[in-house]
């Protein structure tokens, strides 16, 4: 299908966090830099008039984004407001009436996943389907199973070329940079492989809880939240072949590959933990087993990664937040040096969150007679953080209809399949102090020469 610009930008979920915190800011962003200029109508069920939706934009954009005046102006002058209940037709057949003559709308689904196939059904029925995209927010389905039926609903309105997954972290302007830098520079290649790479790290820390979102983390935990989803992006992005050529399907060709040559987790390759106070938060059961941390090992069976253990680790209320990759390579094949602590340390390292740094370690000779070495970090580049946040970048790319950022279905499924046999409670959860890099088990992947690298605030 041509990549034809969306007339109309419907968004459900109006009223929520999400669009408080992140599509309000984005809509901003895309109106100020020319790239939104079409209806924009805002669907939620909060009893609102259009004014309140539009106080509502204001408030969100002060305070979680940019403000100007004229832009603001601009973007309050496209909004539409539709209210009602996703399960009455009457909600839907005002939308079409709002929608007017747009003939390519987009819909954007922020909202729980538990609504979609009532959303979806009613956008059918009501005609709002036809020729339309449909963005849905991540996880996508609980599990591999749900993951399928859900996609055999949305097929059933809309064709693949038409649905739009979003996952926030391919929109970041560091995930994209570890892209570049891999297939930029011809120095990285030839050492790219299990010949040269001893394992790979992932942290992913946050230093704060589940923040008033303990209903929908009951029903998630870090793995859906977080590893399906986020950080296997990251692994395939740091994993895959060079794409091939320049089409759109290009990169998810590539990126399908690898999720499909992950091998599915067992019990003993996953450590979950929980904070201590979790089960205190809103929403959260007294007896909740949902983890809220979780450390694990994976492998890759192809001929680059075979034998190269990639560890993962994600957690809420460790000691500080931010997000690493760590690409450690092999140590020299002969002693030449005699070695003095700290050890040997050549590495890549790329900080995704909160901003961007690029660098790799090295040893270089310490100054003196004698052959001792330090460690030394080249920083390749650093940056304080997103021009374009990944909502205005993915929702403008869902606009114009290029689905390169956006996880395609081979892609999300086998990612459900690498976790599908370590969710819930087949592996134990052990308590963790708040602030501390969780529970001690989760040590148990290395041996007297490998340890968790912490990343630093
Ligand atoms: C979201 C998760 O997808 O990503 C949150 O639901 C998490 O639990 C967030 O905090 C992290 O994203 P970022 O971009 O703020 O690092």
């Amino acid at each position: 299908m041509a990549m034809q610009q969306a007339d109309a930008l419907v968004f459900f979920g109006a009223s929520g966090d999400l669009a408080h915190k992140k599509v309000f800011p984005a809509l901003a962003a895309l109106v100020r830099n020319g790239r939104l200029d079409v209806p924009i109508i805002g669907v939620a069920k909060a009893g609102w008039t259009l004014e309140q939706l539009i106080n509502r934009a204001e408030d969100s954009i002060k305070l979680n984004g940019t403000y100007d005046p004229d832009v603001f102006k601009k973007l309050a002058s496209l909004l539409r407001y539709v209210d009602g209940d996703y399960n009455e037709e009457t909600t839907f057949r005002e939308l079409r009436e709002q929608l007017h003559n747009a003939k390519r709308p987009l819909h954007y689904l922020a909202i729980p996943p538990s609504l979609f196939a009532q959303v979806a059904g009613g956008l059918h029925l009501s005609g709002c389907a036809t020729n339309a995209r449909i963005v849905v927010e991540k996880p996508f389905g609980r599990g591999l199973h749900s993951a399928r039926q859900l996609n055999q609903l949305l097929h059933q309105y809309f064709p693949e070329g038409s649905i739009f997954r979003i996952d926030h972290y391919l929109g970041k302007e560091t995930v994209q940079n570890l892209l570049y830098f891999r297939f930029a520079n011809s120095f990285v290649e030839p050492i790219w492989n299990r010949l040269y790479i001893e394992s790979v790290q992932i942290t992913m820390a946050e230093n704060f809880g589940v923040e008033g979102r303990g209903r929908f983390y009951e029903e998630a935990g870090a793995i859906r939240d977080v590893v399906q989803n986020h950080l296997l992006q990251v692994v395939a992005m740091l994993a895959m072949e060079a794409p091939a050529g320049h089409e759109v399907e290009a990169i998810r060709d590539e990126k399908a590959r690898i999720f499909k040559a992950m091998r599915p987790l067992r019990a003993d390759d996953v450590v979950r933990g929980q904070y201590v106070g979790y089960r205190d938060e809103d929403g959260v059961e007294k007896q909740s087993t949902v983890e809220t941390f979780v450390a694990l090992r994976l492998h890759i069976g192809t001929w680059r990664w075979a034998g190269v253990p990639i560890y993962i680790r994600a957690g809420k209320k460790l000691p500080v937040t931010t997000t690493e990759v760590r690409v450690e390579l092999r140590r020299p094949p002969h002693v030449v040096f005699r070695e003095v602590e700290p050890r040997y340390s050549n590495y890549f390292r790329f900080r995704l969150t909160p901003n961007l740094v690029i660098a790799l370690g090295a040893r270089a000779k310490q100054s003196g007679e004698a052959m001792v070495g330090e460690n030394v970090e080249l920083v390749a580049t650093e940056d304080e953080g997103d021009a374009m946040s990944p909502y205005e970048r993915l929702l403008g790319d869902a606009m114009e209809g290029d689905e390169t950022l956006f996880a395609r279905q081979d892609e999300v499924e086998a990612a459900w399949k690498v976790v599908d046999g370590v969710l819930g409670d087949g592996v134990p959860v052990h308590l963790y102090q708040p602030g501390t890099w969780g529970p001690e088990e989760a040590n148990k992947f290395f041996g007297r020469n490998g340890a968790w690298q912490n990343p630093e605030a």
